[in-house]
């Protein structure tokens, strides 16, 4: 018994005591539903192709993609994001609205047999276009200019191609002025008016997006996309990007990268009312793989980095977080 006018003595280690109290008063809850899965999909059958600065993750045909989604769906994770790998490339990136382009093919195929598997659909052009940059390059000038407008129109006619194939919600990830707006107008003009939009809105000029860049052969030929991107020194621009976005129509947005942005996170969430998506990004996978690959990291234990990451991403705010480490940590909620 406490002696009468003593203070309290805190003990929060009462609460820590087992792994059934840790269980109950656990603030964070994480689960599969929560992961989404990136892919890269490639032409062609049979193909499962190792990604060097991404350990663990491939480009793969379609046909592997499905037993890919089948196990998938095993471990509980119900929701894909697809980036299409064309065979061809040209200036506009017309592969990308193509009927036949390896993203709608890809999204039948997944539809077809698993009506229920929600699908994301990167909606740009940076795979699809010889000079890697995210729309229509502008003749001349010194330095790189994307052609807002022009870009736009493709934005909507791939959106409109997608939402045809199947998809359930379409990704900007171009960063181009109106892009929300455009697509929502396209979607429902050509009686799509179910199909959903996740928008890109906060996505920073980041180099952390360097692994990516080499999976999906997206790479700026020349320039950068700083002219596009977000200035990684803003935080309000983020805030008003998302208010933007949710204005104009986009059913969840997105803060990307998740790490080096978790205030940013933190501080939108409370000001929205729409799900929060973060993308834990290629980058950001490498490095906990590269540290784990020397040992750096508590060896025994892979896939705890990846626990005690994407659960800080959920702890700031993030309702939903696209990781290529959503199959190691599904396979360990599980077990
Ligand atoms: C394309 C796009 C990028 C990523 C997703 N969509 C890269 C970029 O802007 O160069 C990055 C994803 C990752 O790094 O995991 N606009």
């Amino acid at each position: 018994m406490r002696k009468q006018g003593s203070l309290p003595v805190s003990r929060p280690r009462r609460l820590r005591a087992s792994e059934a109290l840790r269980r109950m008063v656990r603030e964070t809850a994480l689960s599969p539903a929560h992961l989404i899965v990136p892919s890269f999909v490639l032409e062609g059958r049979g193909a499962r192709r190792a990604i060097a600065s991404m350990p663990g993750q491939f480009q793969v045909s379609i046909d592997e993609l499905l037993k890919d989604i089948a196990r998938q769906r095993e471990l509980g994770l119900l929701s894909t994001l697809l980036f299409g790998l064309p065979a061809k490339k040209d200036a506009a990136g017309s592969q990308a609205w193509a009927p036949s382009g390896v993203v709608q093919r890809a999204v039948r195929a997944i539809k077809t047999q698993w009506p229920d598997q929600v699908v994301f659909t990167d909606l740009c052009f940076c795979e699809y276009t010889s000079h890697g940059h995210c729309g229509v390059i502008r003749p001349g000038g010194k330095t790189v200019s994307v052609d807002n407008d022009a870009t736009l129109r493709n934005i909507q006619k791939t959106a409109v191609a997608q939402a045809r194939a199947g998809a359930d919600f379409v990704a900007p990830s171009g960063m181009m002025d109106g892009a929300v707006a455009a697509i929502r107008t396209a979607l429902d003009k050509n009686g799509f008016s179910s199909t959903g939009i996740l928008a890109y809105s906060a996505k920073y000029a980041s180099v952390f997006y360097g692994p990516f860049r080499d999976a999906a052969g997206s790479a700026p030929q020349f320039g950068d996309r700083r002219a596009y991107q977000m200035d990684p020194s803003n935080a309000r621009e983020a805030l008003r990007a998302l208010r933007h976005d949710v204005e104009k129509g986009a059913d969840m947005v997105m803060v990307k990268p998740a790490l080096s942005y978790l205030d940013v996170i933190a501080r939108i969430r409370p000001e929205l009312d729409v799900p929060l998506v973060a993308y834990n990004v290629s980058g950001e996978y490498a490095m906990v793989k590269a540290a784990e690959s020397k040992g750096w990291l508590d060896g025994a234990a892979t896939s705890r980095a990846a626990i005690e990451i994407v659960t800080s991403i959920r702890r700031a705010g993030a309702d939903l977080i696209i990781t290529y480490h959503a199959v190691e940590i599904a396979q360990r909620l599980g077990g």
